[in-house]
């Protein structure tokens, strides 16, 4: 395809130039960080969660810890840290000075108060200031301000409810978006109350409550705070499929604007995000990891696959996805599919002779070149040699039509 690719998304009324932003977080704390992420293209940034000046925040160090697995470092981030020690005071100014030097780009402001009165005047306070869209942090897995230690407001959906709506009836011109927390038992219920609250729209989600790991010799927890720690919200690469779980049940239960973030850290994975319903994607961790340059790669990456597609916008992308998202019982049962192995890409690591033999059906065998065979009567087509296989297309399925 030929012709300008269009990357502007938008969403309930705010006009992205290309659907990454910014999610709340450590990279959106500080003003100049944030104009540097405008020059480098980010379309927006949701400015790190604010507070009114009474709010007392005090952060512990070290907040960060990472899981690794085996060579690969952070697959997932784990953080103690808090809400912005800058309060409204100095968001404010914050949000005017961005506004006046980059007025094409979203500047989206992320609150938390303790009662109606703050998140009201958080609400009136920012819109005069000259935000675009208002995020409130209905999921800090450190817990609500006014809440039981731990509790968070969208993990109740009456609360859920009466929270949104104080804030909603306080926005004149603005967007609010409810950023809620996959820890709950129905998240279509949870959606459904931001709905009925009159909120705008949804941020899902935030990240998820873990215990990052125990030191086995010292038994102190990560990250440790002299010898303490805490549940950690836990974000980055690990937590990609739970997030588009989410996303995609309010896609299709819900039917409101969805803001995704939670775990995209390429271009492919905000493409995924699309798919299943987001009308744009955040980004925290991959720019915590990799710097603001990623953007780059985001732009061009979707570029290129969208020219390849022959799609002309990127918001053609939303919800191409969910039709194909069903429950167990409507999957097709009316055929099976068997492995089989490529001889030549095979690079004779025996893991799908192991992982059949002791995890599956035992439908592989090794040859005398210890090249694996699949016995397709005892292969029920399970994926799992395929899933462990290193090499990229070297066992593949073959169709079989029962009976
Ligand atoms: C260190 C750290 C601090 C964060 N602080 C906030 C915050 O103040 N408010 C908020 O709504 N989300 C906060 N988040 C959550 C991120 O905005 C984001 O939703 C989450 O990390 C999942 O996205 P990711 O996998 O792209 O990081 C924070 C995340 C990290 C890692």
């Amino acid at each position: 395809m030929t012709g300008k690719i269009d990357l502007s998304v938008e969403l309930c009324g705010v006009k992205f130039s290309n659907p990454f932003v910014l999610s709340a977080g450590p990279p959106t704390d500080d003003v100049e960080m944030v104009k540097r992420a405008f020059e480098a293209g980010w379309a927006g940034a949701i400015l790190k969660t604010t507070s009114v000046e009474s709010e007392v925040v005090e952060l512990v160090y070290p907040m960060i810890a990472g899981l690794d697995f085996e060579d690969k470092k952070v697959i997932g981030l784990g953080n103690i840290d808090l809400i912005s020690e800058h309060h409204i005071d100095e968001v404010e100014g914050r949000v005017a000075e961005l506004k006046s030097e980059f007025p094409d780009y979203v500047v989206g402001a992320s609150i938390m108060g303790a009662r109606k009165e703050d998140w009201q005047t958080l609400v009136r306070r920012l819109e005069a200031a000259g935000v675009d869209l208002i995020e409130c942090s209905f999921s800090c897995p450190q817990g609500s301000m006014g809440e039981k230690p731990g509790a968070m407001v969208a993990q109740d959906p009456k609360l859920t409810r009466e929270v949104a709506s104080w804030v909603k009836a306080a926005a004149k011109r603005v967007p609010i978006f409810i950023k809620i927390t996959p820890q709950v038992a129905d998240i279509v219920e949870i959606g459904r109350a931001v709905k009925e609250s009159g909120a705008d729209g949804i941020t899902a989600s935030n990240t998820i409550p873990a215990l990052m790991g125990i030191d086995i010799n010292s038994f102190e927890p990560h990250p440790s705070v002299d010898g303490k720690s805490t549940y950690s919200g836990y974000s980055g690469a690990a937590i990609k499929p739970i997030t588009l779980r989410v996303i995609a049940e309010l896609a299709k239960h819900v039917g409101i604007p969805i803001s995704g973030t939670g775990g995209a850290m390429t271009w492919q994975d905000a493409v995924e995000f699309m798919l299943v319903g987001a009308g744009n994607v955040q980004f925290c961790t991959a720019v915590m990891r990799n710097g603001y340059r990623i953007i780059d790669d985001l732009k061009d990456g979707i570029t290129d696959y969208l020219q390849d597609k022959g799609m002309s916008s990127v918001s053609k992308l939303i919800g191409l996805a969910l039709p194909k998202i069903v429950m167990h019982p409507e999957l097709p049962r009316d055929y099976k599919v068997v492995a089989q192995v490529n001889r030549k890409t095979c690079v004779k690591d025996d893991l799908c002779y192991i992982a059949c033999r002791d995890g599956g059906h035992q439908a592989i065998e090794l040859d005398e070149e210890r090249l694996p065979v699949i016995d397709e009567e005892k292969c029920v087509g399970c994926g799992l040699c395929v899933t462990v296989c290193p090499v990229w297309d070297c066992i593949t399925w073959k169709r079989v039509e029962k009976g």
